[in-house]
């Protein structure tokens, strides 16, 4: 846990320096440089190709080549490993500009809140395929405010509705990998014999469904990404149209993704937040933003 500890802090700092070089006019490539620099500063390497992007929407985008421009959002999702190979993963998103435009701020607060409320069911015995379904139904319920989804948030989550917006699932192990003893295979690592991996789009990239157990540190990382094409597949085959209002999409093509991303231990009553300075209110993160562009 010492080592975790100082990997994540590395980690922080990391995000901190993204957070504090980016601005208009720079590539992604130029602010990943100055990122992974603090990972190697620390002593250490990284724990896994540095993924910072302004099209959230494209999971492990690890492509670097645009150009930051006014109006859109970086995706910083990055880790630092320390000279023993302990993993840090933390993942923060931020504006071009000094503050998030309004639309921005509503789906980051959508996400945030999304991570505060699974956060608080990170206790041991909790099966994490719950965490993940809850926190699922706290995007659905945001969305359902936004105006895109529509219905029932617990049945759209149910048929999979959510799925159109978070493809993923949110959360792994982490500690001497990134996603931890990922080569063994994911059945073995974040199921049992008894509770198989699911293979249902959304479910079948969820890491970890195990229950939790003390000891164990995990990352917690939900996102809402909008994928043009995705959104034109589902829309051409009005694939569960009780849920989704598919008239009001159009002004989220260009939006981009937004996720967020913390690491926890979990405790024998409950979890420890590891990353202990890393803001991610939107009034912390723009004050960061104003700051750095000063
Ligand atoms: N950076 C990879 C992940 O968040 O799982
Ligand atoms: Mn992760
Ligand atoms: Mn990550």
């Amino acid at each position: 846990m010492e080592e975790i500890k100082k990997t994540v802090a590395i980690t922080e700092a990391m995000l901190l320096a993204g957070l504090r070089v980016s601005r208009a006019g720079l590539t992604e490539a130029q602010i990943a440089g100055q990122v992974q620099a603090v990972a190697i500063s620390g002593g250490g390497n990284l724990s896994f190709p540095t993924i910072l992007t302004t099209h959230g929407e494209i999971l492990h985008n690890h492509y670097r080549n645009h150009i930051l421009s006014a109006g859109k959002m970086v995706l910083l999702d990055c880790g630092a490993e320390t000279a023993l190979h302990y993993a840090g993963d933390l993942t923060r998103i931020f504006p071009v500009d000094a503050t998030f435009s309004p639309l921005q701020k509503d789906v980051y607060n959508i996400v945030l809140n999304a991570l505060q409320t699974s956060a608080t069911a990170l206790l041991p015995g909790k099966l994490f395929k719950d965490v993940h379904l809850l926190a699922a139904e706290k995007l659905t319920e945001g969305l359902i405010a936004l105006g895109l989804m529509k219905g029932d948030a617990t049945e759209a989550v149910a048929a999979g509705a959510h799925t159109l917006f978070f493809q993923c699932g949110f959360c792994h192990m982490m500690g001497l990998d990134v996603h931890d003893m990922e080569n063994l295979g994911e059945q073995y690592v974040g199921y049992t014999p008894e509770m198989k991996k699911s293979s249902a789009f959304g479910l079948k990239s969820l890491r970890l469904g195990k229950a939790l157990e003390k000891g164990f540190v995990v990352t917690v990382e939900p996102g809402l990404y909008f994928i043009p094409e995705l959104m034109d597949i589902w829309a051409a085959e009005k694939k569960l149209t009780q849920f989704i209002n598919y008239n009001q999409l159009a002004s989220f093509r260009n939006f981009g993704g937004i996720r967020i991303e913390d690491n926890y231990l979990i405790t024998p009553t409950g979890n420890e937040l590891l990353n202990t300075i890393l803001p991610k209110k939107v009034a912390e993160i723009e004050a960061i933003r104003n700051e750095a562009l000063r």
